[in-house]
């Protein structure tokens, strides 16, 4: 059974027949209403989630399916002390697709070894967090044209985003990229992603903790929050919330056609007056997520019946 745990589980031809999908999920609207008719979704999500959960809900309900499931742990019987394993198995009998959030890594692997229906990881702990890279490629795809020749710069908390290392392994596939990390020492890129992603696949990258200066190369910005909820104390946390603030002035050295992206959700990370700036493009990947999300689930359902 066909699931998606890790970006790389898609090979670069079937991320392309996604995005290619999605421009015409969006050009047809219609062409795709009731395709879905008839099917369930289960989300699972055992992390508390805005976007990924109801972009999947409403991605579903485009399609013409129904959508089940809950948005807590504590509503589950997780709280009872239900396995993964145990909870897939049982999602299997009343859905035809299921998409998981758990703040335990390799949590929705454990799911897709034990469901007879594909999973989708929707965020495990600070690992992965696959869609979210399927609504950013989209974004990169509909702002630039394409991925090669991009300058990324990743910014913020590199340590825990999940967003930030599913993004890096989906763009080392690409040529002539080149990846700058912005963080504070505390929050690097974890160096099992340099060795086994950036190195590996040859990506010139460098590091620095300034913002400003890494800013005028930058074609694509990724702004990310620093993540509380993988934190062991809360002193750290505070120390180091508001490393990076992204505001107007420090726009002034950047490219006309900067792309600044935010997996979201934000806490201060970008000022509220870079909204209004033509070069942010954080709102847009939310939409391109129910976009990509659509793809994906016409997709998984399909494999399914081979
Ligand atoms: N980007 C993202 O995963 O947002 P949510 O946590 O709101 O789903």
């Amino acid at each position: 059974m066909r699931s998606l745990i890790d970006i790389l589980d898609l090979t670069t031809g079937e991320i392309d027949g996604l995005i290619e999908k999605a421009y015409d999920i969006i050009a047809n609207p219609a062409k795709y209403s009731e395709v879905c008719r008839g099917k369930k979704l289960a989300t699972l999500f055992f992390e508390p989630s805005t976007r990924t959960r109801l972009s999947f809900e409403a991605a579903m309900y485009e399609l013409g399916g129904n959508v089940i499931g809950f948005s807590e742990a504590q509503s589950s019987s997780a709280a009872k002390g239900e396995s993964v394993a145990d909870t897939a198995k049982t999602i299997s009998c009343y859905a035809d697709i299921i998409a998981m959030r758990h703040p335990k890594e390799g949590a929705p692997y454990v799911a897709s070894l034990n469901a007879s229906i594909p999973v989708i990881n929707a965020g495990d702990g600070g690992h992965n967090h696959p869609t979210q890279t399927l609504a950013d490629l989209l974004t990169i795809h509909r702002e630039k044209g394409g991925f090669d020749n991009l300058t990324v710069g990743f910014c913020g908390d590199l340590k825990f985003g999940r967003t930030v290392h599913s993004l890096i392994n989906a763009l080392s596939r690409y040529k002539g990229i080149k990846v700058v990390l912005i963080s504070p020492d505390e929050l690097k890129l974890p160096s099992y992603v340099k060795t086994d992603v950036l190195e590996r696949n040859g990506i010139e990258y460098s590091e620095t903790r300034s913002l400003e200066e890494a800013m005028p190369e930058l074609d694509i910005l990724y702004m990310t929050r620093v993540q509380r909820e993988r934190f062991f104390n809360e002193e750290d946390y505070l120390r180091l919330k508001d490393s990076y603030i992204l505001d107007l002035p420090k726009l002034s050295d950047a490219k006309a056609d900067l792309c600044i992206m935010h997996p979201l959700p934000r806490v201060n990370e970008i000022s509220v007056a870079v909204d209004n700036d033509p070069r942010a493009c954080y709102f847009k990947q939310v939409l391109n997520g129910k976009y990509m999300r659509m793809a994906l689930i016409l997709m998984l359902l399909e494999e399914a019946k081979k």
